[in-house]
């Protein structure tokens, strides 16, 4: 498994404005959707290409394309959702696969209650797409079911991340590759990363 935090100066400014209290909707929105598309591209640097033959305007020129792998991008319900039009910005034929989670307040289980996963997932790389990434259980079961349906290329992307989380991920599913804005300190009693940034899905849209 690897991480990588995407430090980049832009990225660093763009979090940073998303941490402030007093954010607005639509710049909490705006800001997620701008990181996740830099996000984006770290995470798709290691894909193939090929190299092809095109028709240029002054005759045949050699160039190199993304070589025939198929995306699916898997935004979590709800948060998930925030991330998502960013992502497209940069592939925009990629397919999208929800999952919805819930937690059984009594097994602290996830349950799912809503997956729409796109066809032939056994040949797609698979963008998970969720802003927090806390305790790990929602990423965990999204793995797990993603692997259900012959996934074998997968990589998750979130904003911010939690040390627990991301331990939590290299002992179940060491194999997901992590892409994140910014790893914090640690999660509060009720699961909250800290610094973080309060509830995302509220945030981005606009509930509380
Ligand atoms: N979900 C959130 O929205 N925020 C956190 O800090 C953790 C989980």
């Amino acid at each position: 498994m690897s991480v990588t935090v995407a430090n980049h100066p832009l990225i660093k400014h763009k979090l940073a404005l998303l941490r402030k209290n007093d954010i607005s909707t639509k710049d909490f929105r705006d800001l997620s959707s701008e990181i996740a598309r830099l996000l984006t591209y770290e995470a798709t640097k290691d894909l193939e290409t090929e190299a092809v033959e095109i028709e240029g305007w002054a005759g045949p020129v050699p160039v190199e394309m993304i070589k025939g792998k198929k995306i699916t991008i898997v935004p979590i319900l709800r948060a998930g959702l925030g991330m998502m039009d960013g992502v497209i910005d940069l592939i925009p034929s990629a397919k999208i696969s929800v999952v919805g989670l819930y937690r059984n307040e009594e097994t602290l289980e996830p349950v799912r209650y809503f997956v729409k996963l796109t066809s032939q997932m056994e040949e797609r790389i698979a963008l998970i797409l969720d802003p927090m990434l806390a305790t790990g259980g929602t990423l965990v079961a999204t793995i797990d079911l993603l692997k259900e349906a012959g996934c074998k290329h997968i990589k998750g992307l979130f904003l911010v991340a939690a040390p627990e989380g991301i331990r939590r991920i290299e002992e179940t599913h060491p194999d997901v590759d992590i892409y994140v804005a910014a790893v914090d300190e640690k999660l509060n009693d009720i699961g909250y990363i800290l610094p973080g940034l309060g509830d995302a899905g509220d945030k981005i849209f606009g509930t509380k």
